[in-house]
């Protein structure tokens, strides 16, 4: 639609002498209400034209009429304008563009980008927060890889530190050799487990020192098995061959089970950074800030950054004893990401509670001259609530990501046996439809809300076939192939159209047009939700066309063909978008 925003910088020129660039020309989707699709705001042009805006609109609009072949006619409402393009534009755009096999997937722009997401530490299983995080990391990676760029999906796992020394600990004390294969547990949650023991333990400590009178702080120092599991730290650090050996075949147990719930989730990685790897890293880095004036030292050795100039405030870059602390290692391992793939942006999918420790990190790697810290930039996310109250991550009363997903198929089921949808279905095709459900409904709710927002996640809502759901976007997919069978058609890149359009099938293809848009602004901003709530727009719009026209009954071949080609479009669009969210579509439901 390019070109009307071109003709009307041409007609403001023609008709009163004025050269505006073109994007100060702002043009919009008309309004329901009114004829048209497309509307050019005056109101900015009558103080070239010094006429009411009325008069404006209809100077512009005839020069439109007489100059482009695809502008039909017009009407003009107070300040605005609005276009009715021409059958033939818009089926001509439904033949160029919907049709053609690219359709969906921009050109290669040569930009390479990553995107760091999950990122979870080994002494817990995956929860609803990770959930979110793992979607939405995968869902952006994907919409920027349609959108043209090269992406690099990574992990940053933290797998060292006193909270798997605490898991080791527990284990080694009371864990009589259990295993995920003695015990049928998976290895995340048997580890998790020991982790929430070591807590537990360690408590009771605290308490009988404090019975026995010892303040809160010093119960807590002195406490023996806290001691203990700094001990193994000393030694996992000193690379005692024991302590390495078990931290290994714990941490395998936790990845393995990782795996299966990343794979459920059906996401994936290119590449998985170790912070066991990464964590020395940043020392040179800290120097190099002290030799720039970057960083100053205090009198006790340690290390500072003072950013109240920027609105921030003194920040640790590195403790007295010289041991690193988070942003230490964050800054070693931004520099090696760099080093490995020499990418124009780097993303980070963390929750918001580190809104402040991604200012002061691109901040730090700003002032040291990184020219790539411009592409730095951390998608922070809101929390996800349930609707019995605040998901907890402390205690082990977390909502397991596994569960959720467990549970998100069950409903899925219950509720599609009890629409009696599924009856000629074969056992695995059932359980395939499930999944599909289940998994589509939590996707999509979790997805179309923008990162920024906090959201309560409701399971009920999510799956409602009538709702604003992955499961009604997924039906509206099965109805068209459904039509589809019945009338015996796929996806043709010639069909003929009729001679006109009715307003609804006009309405679908520009729809239809409009989805390289959806992606280009959905890459832009880092959002699924554009993308989300488009396809909710799409499913809405078909179901329309398919009450208001009937498309198998009708007589008129050439209608009914071109009827056929527009709900193969559609479908093909809806499949797309959806894989965007890595949320799969059933052919029947
Ligand atoms: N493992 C950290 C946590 O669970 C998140 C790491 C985020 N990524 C990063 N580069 N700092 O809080």
């Amino acid at each position: 639609m390019n070109f009307i925003a071109s003709l009307t910088r041409q007609a403001i020129q023609a008709l009163y002498q004025q050269d505006i660039p073109e994007s100060a020309i702002n043009l919009q989707e008309t309004r329901k209400e009114f004829e048209g699709q497309i509307t050019v705001v005056t109101f900015p042009f009558t103080k070239f034209s010094k006429k009411s805006p009325e008069i404006t609109g209809t100077e512009l609009g005839n020069y439109l009429v007489a100059h482009a072949p695809a502008v039909a006619s017009f009407n003009v409402i107070k300040g605005f304008l609005n276009l009715s393009l021409t059958d033939e534009y818009w089926l001509s755009l439904f033949h160029q563009e919907v049709l053609s096999d690219q359709f969906g997937i921009l050109p290669k722009n040569g930009e390479r980008v990553m995107v760091e997401y999950s990122s979870p530490n080994t002494n817990k299983p995956l929860h609803l927060g990770h959930v979110r995080n793992n979607l939405l990391g995968f869902s952006v990676a994907t919409i920027l890889e349609a959108a043209g760029y090269d992406v690099i999906k990574t992990n940053l796992v933290n797998d060292r530190g006193i909270h798997i020394c605490k898991s080791m600990l527990a284990w080694e004390k009371f864990g009589h050799g259990e295993t995920p294969e003695s015990s049928g547990l998976k290895g995340d949650k048997l580890v998790g487990n020991y982790y929430v023991l070591f807590d537990k333990q360690y408590k009771q400590e605290v308490d009988t020192l404090k019975a026995a009178g010892k303040s809160e702080e010093e119960a807590k120092r002195e406490s023996p098995l806290m001691q203990e599991a700094q001990e193994l730290l000393r030694r996992w650090e000193a690379g005692d061959p024991h302590v390495i050996a078990l931290w290994k075949r714990m941490n395998d147990w936790v990845y393995d089970g990782f795996e299966k719930t990343y794979e459920r989730m059906g996401i994936t990685f290119d590449r998985v950074y170790y912070e066991s790897n990464t964590y020395l890293l940043g020392k040179d880095i800290i120097e190099e800030g002290l030799s720039k004036g970057v960083f100053f030292k205090k009198n006790d050795g340690s290390v500072w950054i003072d950013l109240t100039a920027e609105g921030l405030d003194e920040k640790l870059v590195l403790r007295s004893d010289g041991t690193s602390v988070y942003i230490t290692q964050d800054l070693g391992t931004a520099q090696l990401k760099y080093d490995d793939f020499k990418m124009e942006k780097s993303i980070y999918v963390v929750g918001n509670e580190q809104d402040y420790h991604f200012k002061v990190l691109f901040h730090i790697l700003k002032k040291l001259g990184r020219p790539w810290a411009d592409g730095l930039y951390h998608l922070s996310y809101g929390m996800v609530d349930l609707p019995s109250g605040k998901m907890k991550s402390r205690e082990g009363t977390v909502v397991d990501a596994d569960d959720l997903m467990d549970e998100m198929v069950q409903t899925a089921k219950e509720r599609t046996e009890t629409l009696g949808k599924v009856d000629e279905f074969s056992e695995t095709e059932k359980l395939a439809l499930y999944d599909m459900i289940g998994m589509g409904a939590l996707k999509y709710f979790l997805l179309k809300v923008e990162p920024k927002k906090r959201l309560l996640f409701d399971p009920n809502e999510s799956i409602d076939f009538q709702g604003h759901t992955g499961p009604f976007i997924q039906y509206t997919h099965a109805r068209i192939k459904s039509v589809l069978h019945k009338g015996n058609h796929q996806l043709s890149k010639d069909a003929i159209a009729p001679k006109a359009l009715e307003t609804i099938e006009r309405d679908l293809i520009k729809e239809l047009v409009s989805y390289t848009d959806v992606i280009s602004n959905a890459a832009e901003t880092y959002s699924p939700a554009v993308v989300a709530n488009y396809l909710f727009e799409l499913a809405k719009l078909y179901n329309k066309f398919y009450h208001e026209l009937s498309i198998l009954k009708t007589t008129d071949t050439l209608s009914k063909n071109f009827r056929l080609n527009l709900s193969a479009a559609t479908a093909k669009v809806i499949a797309a978008g959806m894989e965007l969210l890595g949320i799969q579509v059933p052919a029947r439901m």
